[in-house]
């Protein structure tokens, strides 16, 4: 079954498989920017957090009896934290978003999302039918144009705060245009919350946009903040109307009690240590500027590459030099790329190795 499938993904290049790599293998490919992923000081905060509770795990749908204490401290401490009404915690940020989409675009509302949006939004806008528009990437004309071309009862705007593949930000006049047009905004910070902003809490407070009731914000709790699971923030009448229509959110056990907590003691613990945090984000960021001459505004580094074998072959050869990086290819991106993430735990000059590396042995 599926062999000529699996055949013809191999000869396109394009075949994937889940591997374990080497744990010893300086990390700059996954979405660890902080590098809370192996600190145990955080894991047994808690577990200690935990274990003050009865009930240890989720059980149930949120909805039933699952909601525990630790979900509604984690949310109602994220969305202080962010200047929005009301949080609520989802089982992931693929969930969060087919929640998003699924639920808010109703029957006369029309959904105008970024081309370049995460795979979970462009699935979840498949079951919305003709009310969909998609707009150039980061093309403030064309969203405009297409504002003006499709009117509706609510005109919903889907945007990532920072770009999963080309670490790109979104631009300001996004959001400008929003408030003008009044459109709902969703805004998916799964790579700027914890890595932008003056407290590193994301996009909207990198551009100290005033939160109203059309501001939505998504973020993933497996990338900064050194976990798993998600969030949404939004008004109070939004975050009701989820926990009504959203099937991921009614349907679904409520996220790991666990992972709750391990977001919450490393969202705490980012806050109180934001100055560290950012000088070590500043410095990656200027080796890169000084090292290759790419300003980056993320944590996110793409490098094109000719082909996908090329990306594939550049990717073994870092792993014999003991870095592991990101291997990107079609179909995921048009232009197959490496992803370097300047993950912080890596030191800057380990980064600097691998940059060297690769600028010696790419043909571009
Ligand atoms: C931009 C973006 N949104 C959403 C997701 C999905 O989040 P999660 O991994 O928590 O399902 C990802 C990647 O994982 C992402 O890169």
């Amino acid at each position: 079954m599926y062999e000529s499938e699996i055949k013809a993904l191999k000869k396109a290049g394009r075949f994937r498989e889940r591997k374990l790599f080497d744990d010893s293998l300086d990390d700059l490919a996954s979405n660890d920017y902080l590098g809370l992923s192996r600190s145990k000081k955080q894991f047994g905060k808690a577990v200690k957090l935990v274990k003050k509770y009865n009930t240890l795990s989720s059980k149930a749908s949120m909805l039933v009896n699952g909601y525990h204490p630790i979900h509604k401290l984690f949310e109602e401490t994220i969305a202080e934290y962010n200047g929005f009404e009301e949080g609520l915690v989802v089982g992931s940020g693929f969930l969060a978003n087919m929640s998003l989409i699924e639920a808010l675009v109703r029957k006369g509302d029309i959904l105008f999302i970024d081309e370049e949006y995460h795979a979970s939004g462009v699935m979840a806008s498949q079951l919305l039918g003709d009310r969909v528009v998609t707009f150039s990437h980061n093309d403030v004309d064309d969203l405009s144009k297409k504002l003006l071309s499709y009117p509706a009862k609510r005109q919903v705007i889907a945007v990532e705060g920072v770009y999963s593949m080309s670490g790109e930000l979104c631009k300001k006049e996004i959001f400008d245009l929003a408030d003008e047009t009044e459109a709902l905004l969703i805004v998916d910070e799964a790579h700027s919350a914890g890595v932008i902003g003056a407290k590193l809490l994301g996009i909207f407070e990198y551009y100290h946009i005033n939160i109203t009731e059309r501001h939505i914000k998504m973020g993933t709790l497996g990338k900064a903040y050194g976990s798993y699971g998600a969030y949404i923030l939004a008004s109070k009448n939004i975050i009701s109307f989820l926990e009504n229509r959203a099937k991921p959110i009614i349907y679904s056990t409520a996220p790991s009690v666990f992972d709750t907590a391990l977001a919450l003691v490393n969202l705490k613990h980012i806050q109180k240590n934001v100055k560290k945090y950012t000088k070590k984000i500043l410095k990656r960021q200027a080796v890169v500027k000084k090292d290759i001459g790419v300003q980056c505004h993320s944590l996110i580094l793409p490098i094109v590459m000719l082909n996908n074998e090329s990306a594939l072959s550049m990717q073994r050869r870092l792993i014999s030099q003991g870095y592991l990086v990101g291997a990107i290819r079609q179909p995921t991106v048009n232009t197959p790329m490496l992803r370097v993430i300047l993950n912080l735990s890596v030191s800057t000059k380990k980064l600097q190795d691998t940059l060297v590396f690769i600028s010696h042995n790419t043909i571009q």
